[in-house]
This record gives C-alpha cells, structure tokens and sequence, in this order.
C-alpha cells in the first residue's frame, strides 16, 4: 500500500508543482490537499488528488486533514502579507499543523518549506550559509522574522515525539508557474493602464538599484522534488538549503525581468533598510529591502548529499524560464 499524503497550500506557487510532482510518485497512493480557494485537481490532470476548502486556522479541518494521513507537508503561508495577518496565519495556523499531525498518531513525517529567509540577515553569518547556521530572522522583516520564530515552535511541538521532521530552507522561488519574482518589480505596482503607456515609449525602463549582493535561484519543479522526496526518503531528517547551482546578480533579474540595472553601493541599500527599520509605520512590502542588505547563499551540499536532491536547474536557467514564462 502506497502513502497519503496531506498537503496545506497545494493552490500556491509551490503547491502545484509539490502535488504534481507527489502525483508521479509511484510510492504516493493519495493525496489530500487543503486551502481556502475554490479549487479543481483534475483541471491540473491529478488523479490521485482530492480537494477540500479549509482554513489551516480551523483545528477541525486541520484535525480532519492530518488524521487521514500517513505524511504531512505544510505549505499554506502567507509570504506577502502584513505582519499582523502573517501572525495569525504563519504563527497560528502552522502550530495548529503540527499539534494536530502529533495528535492525530497516524503521521509518521512531515515536511515544512521554511525559508532562507530564517537565518535572517546578518553581517557575520557564514557565507555560504549552511544548515548548522543559528536560525535568528530578522526582526525588522516579518517573514524573516515569522520563519524564524515558527522553526522555534516547531522545535517545540516535536520535541519528544517520534515525528520526523523534514525542514527545507530554499531560496527564491522561480520560474514560469512561480512568478512571484516578477510580480513584485516595481512596474507591476502602477495601474494597467500606466504600465501599457510606459511600455509604448521605447527604450523606457525602470532603474533597479544593483548592490552587487549575489541571489540564489531556485525552479519550483526542482523544489518540488525535494518535497516529494523527503515525503518517502530514507535520509536522515532535519534541516536542509535548497537552491539553484551559481548565482545571478540583481542587474540579471533586472535585465531579464524588463528593467534597467543601476549598480549602487552596497552601502545605499544598508542607508534605505537602517531608515525604513527607524520609521514608526512602514508598509510590511517595504520590509522586503532587507533582503537586499547582505548575502544569503546558501551550500546546498547538504541537501545533494544526504538527501540524494540534485536541482536540474541553475539560478541562471531558473531565471530564464521565469522570464520566458512572463513573456520577456
Ligand atoms: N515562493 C518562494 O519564493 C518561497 C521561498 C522559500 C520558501 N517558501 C515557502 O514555501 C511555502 C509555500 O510558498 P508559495 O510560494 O507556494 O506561497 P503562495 O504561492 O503564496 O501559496 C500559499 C498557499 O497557502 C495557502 N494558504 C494561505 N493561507 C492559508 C490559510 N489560512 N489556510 C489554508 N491555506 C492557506 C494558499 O491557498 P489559499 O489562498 O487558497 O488559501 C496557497 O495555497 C511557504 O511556507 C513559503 O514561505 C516560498
């Protein structure tokens, strides 16, 4: 008999390329899958895939997903949201998942996509950063700081049970059914009409302030499989970084996204975080700046080692087929 899988999230991102990837596992039976949306698997052509509408803040639902299953992956998140919302949601809602994947017995495993974002971002962390690294976040950006705080929770949760407890730390996500990347620049934030003149006056391109801090990349097919992969593994559990082979620079994401790089010192973007972390009300987007302060590479060495994943993707091919996908 093959294994049930529960998944929270399986509308998202990541989501659909997890359950896609779950569905080709011969090892998979069945797949539960919960969120909020109204939401059709066999429009994706899974055929082993039920759907329920549920809220990862409702313990009856959550109770009655994790009861039926054998190995719980948690995605339901909120990644671009207000601090307060990701509180109840990210904090909340995943304490919910794992109290009830303990309580309800059945579950041997789960598997939560955390974030580089945990380690936070500090100017002596290693780099690159590998998995013995102390998970701190950052305070001054809520889902930094949120991926760190449910990491501790988890910790928790688990300690003293027989759990096994997969924790994938990848860096951004990417590629044409992950576009989250391009969503965010800058010209998506003007109104279509806007955006439609812009893009009739040639040569027009928005500047995009370039560090020189390098980025990791990673498909979200190639982080699909590393989901599905701690679903069934028999490599140890724990933490593992999961990112593309190579970097890019910001200037690449620019080009490649339609914007024009501007290379700044690195100094500028340090100034930009100190004074939005000072200000008294800011906007939980703008937190995202402090991404930009500090390298976050990650090894990955980890992760091809013990776990057996190995991404078919680099950074540089990750970022093509995201801007093939957008249609630059
Ligand atoms: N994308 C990245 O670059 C990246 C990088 C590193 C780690 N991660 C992590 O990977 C996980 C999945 O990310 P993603 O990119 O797939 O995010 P996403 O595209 O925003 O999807 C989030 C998923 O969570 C569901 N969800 C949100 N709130 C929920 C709630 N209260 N109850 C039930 N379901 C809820 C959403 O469905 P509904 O809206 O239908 O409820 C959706 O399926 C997250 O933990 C994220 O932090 C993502």
């Amino acid at each position: 008999m093959g294994l049930t899988v529960a998944v929270t999230g399986p509308t998202g991102e990541i989501g659909i390329s997890a359950v896609t990837a779950l569905e080709a596992d011969p090892g998979v039976d069945r797949v539960l899958g919960m969120a909020r949306r109204e939401f059709d698997p066999a429009a994706h052509g899974w055929t082993k895939t039920e759907y329920r509408q549920g809220d990862i803040l409702d313990t009856d639902a959550v109770q009655a997903l994790v009861s039926e299953a054998d190995v719980v992956v948690h995605l339901a998140f909120l990644v671009l949201g207000s601090r307060k919302e990701g509180q109840r949601v990210n904090l909340q809602g995943t304490r919910n998942v794992f109290e009830a994947t303990v309580a309800a017995q059945r579950p041997t495993r789960i598997v939560y996509t955390s974030s580089v974002a945990a380690y936070g971002y500090y100017a002596d962390n290693p780099v690159p950063l590998t998995e013995d690294t102390p998970v701190r976040g950052s305070s001054e950006h809520y889902y930094s700081e949120q991926k760190a705080e449910v990491e501790a929770a988890v910790a928790d949760i688990v300690d003293g049970t027989d759990l096994a407890v997969y924790i994938l730390r990848p860096c951004i996500v990417a590629g044409p059914k992950a576009t989250a990347l391009a969503d965010v620049m800058p010209w998506n934030w003007f109104p279509g009409v806007v955006r439609k003149a812009a893009g009739a006056v040639p040569g027009l391109k928005m500047p995009i302030p370039d560090p020189g801090t390098p980025v990791q990349l990673v498909h979200h097919d190639d982080v699909a499989a590393a989901i599905a992969l701690c679903a069934t593994t028999d490599a140890p559990p724990g933490a593992y970084n999961i990112a593309g082979t190579g970097t890019v620079s910001i200037s690449d994401v620019a080009s490649a996204l339609g914007g024009r790089p501007v290379k700044v010192p690195s100094a500028t973007v340090t100034v930009a975080a100190e004074v939005i972390k000072r200000l008294p009300r800011v906007p939980s987007d703008a937190e995202w700046i402090h991404i930009g302060k500090t390298s976050v590479v990650m090894d990955i060495s980890k992760a091809t080692d013990q776990l057996g994943w190995t991404p078919k993707y680099s950074s540089t091919e990750t970022l093509e087929a995201l801007a093939a996908g957008v249609g630059k």
